[in-house]
């Protein structure tokens, strides 16, 4: 099994995710954020690029059938609904909600990989879910990191890495250099995920900002059994029919 890891998405280049599996990663925060508000019951997660995408969207739809959802510097965006700390999606706010979901690096990655063929977006929240099902697609692999605004996560090339070592372990095969590398992390961090997200650079700024629970909640390795996957410009709960 093929797999080619992107630390970050300014990395993609056109027709590069055509035919793959594609896991899209933003540890901090996106990524456990879609999977907590698609657990509590959302209806789908639309993901934008852009705060200003978000509200042309939001005037289409009608205001009164979506929350906006995002942040900008770690901080839910003026006017929106929403931010992007996961303990905000709880069932009664989002059961049944379309969210339109703005991030600074984790939905403009997942808009940027929509050309895989299934696109599922990942975390430690939802690893074994996630490499289940990818490995059941038997398809070639590419693990898209969301990255810092273009540049390396230590905490997503960890997850990423997570997702190398499991998926070789059942189906050897190729791997990039990226690939290889954030194996090797990951061996060297498998035992403290917290410690990883504590001491990153975007885990400080978080703490910096009185989110520091929210790094216990992104560590937690499996919490939340939910597979949010892409379909049609909507992220939704896959089953087994999608
Ligand atoms: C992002 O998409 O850049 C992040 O999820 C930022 C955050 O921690 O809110």
């Amino acid at each position: 099994m093929k797999i080619d890891l992107f630390f970050t998405s300014d990395e993609l280049r056109e027709n590069i995710l055509a035919d793959k599996a594609v896991i899209v990663i933003d540890v901090l925060r996106a990524s456990v954020t879609i999977a907590q508000a698609l657990y509590n019951g959302c209806k789908d997660i639309i993901p934008v690029e852009s705060a200003e995408r978000a509200l042309d969207l939001m005037q289409k739809i009608g205001r009164q059938f979506v929350l906006l959802c995002g942040e900008r510097d770690g901080q839910k965006i003026e006017g929106f609904d929403l931010g992007n700390s996961p303990f905000e999606y709880t069932e009664p706010v989002i059961r049944d909600k379309t969210l339109i979901f703005a991030t600074t690096n984790g939905s403009k990655a997942i808009v940027k990989a929509a050309s895989g063929d299934k696109v599922v977006i990942g975390s430690f929240v939802n690893f074994k879910e996630v490499a289940e099902l990818v490995l059941n697609l038997n398809k070639e692999i590419a693990i898209v990191c969301s990255g810092k605004e273009g540049k390396f996560s230590l905490e997503d090339a960890v997850c990423g890495g997570m997702f190398v070592h499991k998926l070789q372990e059942q189906k050897k095969g190729d791997s990039n250099d990226a690939a290889q590398a954030a194996a090797v992390l990951y061996q060297k961090h498998k035992d403290n995920l917290l410690k990883v997200l504590e001491t990153c650079e975007h885990g400080k700024f978080l703490t910096s900002l009185g989110f520091e629970k929210d790094l216990a909640f992104c560590s937690q390795l499996n919490s939340l059994p939910v597979l949010p996957i892409l379909e049609n410009g909507r992220i939704i709960k896959y089953t087994a029919l999608t």
